[in-house]
């Protein structure tokens, strides 16, 4: 790790992961991030999923998809089948200063404290899950997103990280990702399945809502192709799916 990364910052969060290493030390963190996800059965991911996002849409009529449901309930649930309390609020933010390209702000630091100190202090582990954790945030909700706005339009779904930024020796280098949307290789996703359950379940929650008149928007980032603003209705009386 470079000496000026201070321990517990999102600097640090980035030197500790997999996902921005290489050689020997990808192969050791990404072998952490598969044995936090080994036992975590994507069946039940499902499940509770579903069941979450029945909790939290219940009595509303009109559903903010992006900000209510796509990343908490993924994140809520992944956290809770890795052993760790609802720490959605906080994995939010640190997601979104993850990038190196990205600077992170006080907020996000704050919120990595307390990831950290709930994941068990610093520490490779430590980073791994987070880095589980922050690598499900934005790629599912895109999953959940893009196939809602499909699903309710007719369009096809389309995939959410168009590219993938690495670090290799100390400069951002951009590997398109087109037809492959998990990656591929030895950086492949170790999440997929488990992505895919996640989705799974929230967009079978889901399935009494339709697209309301306020115009869906578009994260603006090149590399990511997802709502950024998602407004669904319900259609049918509560209680019906869920
Ligand atoms: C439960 C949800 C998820 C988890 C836990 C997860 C976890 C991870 C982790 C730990 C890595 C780093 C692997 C490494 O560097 O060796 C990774 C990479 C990746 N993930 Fe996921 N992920 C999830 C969802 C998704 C989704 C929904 C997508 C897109 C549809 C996605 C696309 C990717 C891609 C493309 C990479 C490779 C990045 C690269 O090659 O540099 N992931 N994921």
């Amino acid at each position: 790790m470079p000496d000026e990364v201070t321990p517990g910052s999102i600097a640090w969060l980035r030197a500790s992961v997999a996902r921005f290493s290489n050689g020997p030390d990808h192969v050791r963190r990404r072998a952490l991030a598969v044995d936090a996800l080994a036992p975590v059965d994507a069946d039940s991911l499902q499940h509770k999923a579903f069941e979450r996002t029945c909790r939290l849409t219940a009595g509303l009529d009109v559903v903010d998809v992006m900000a209510t449901i796509a990343r908490p309930v993924p994140v809520g649930v992944l956290a809770e089948a890795l052993g760790l309390p609802d720490v959605s609020a906080d994995v939010v933010p640190v997601a979104a200063a993850y990038h190196p390209h990205v600077t992170p702000d006080a907020a996000a630091e704050a919120a990595l404290g307390r990831l950290i100190a709930a994941c068990g202090g610093p520490g490779e582990r430590t980073a791994a899950r987070i880095g589980l954790l922050v690598q499900a945030c934005d790629a599912t909700a895109g999953l959940i997103g893009n196939r809602l706005f499909a699903s309710l339009t007719g369009k096809p779904a389309e995939q959410p990280v168009l590219a993938t930024r690495r670090r290799i020796g100390g400069e951002d280098v951009t590997v398109p990702l087109t037809g492959t949307p998990f990656g591929a290789g030895p950086r492949a996703c170790p999440g997929s399945r488990h992505a895919e359950a996640l989705a799974t379940g929230v967009l079978e929650a889901l399935r009494g809502f339709r697209l309301t008149e306020r115009e869906t928007t578009w994260v603006a980032a090149p590399n990511l192709r997802m709502p950024a603003v998602l407004q669904v209705a319900r259609s049918r009386p509560a209680g019906g799916l869920c």
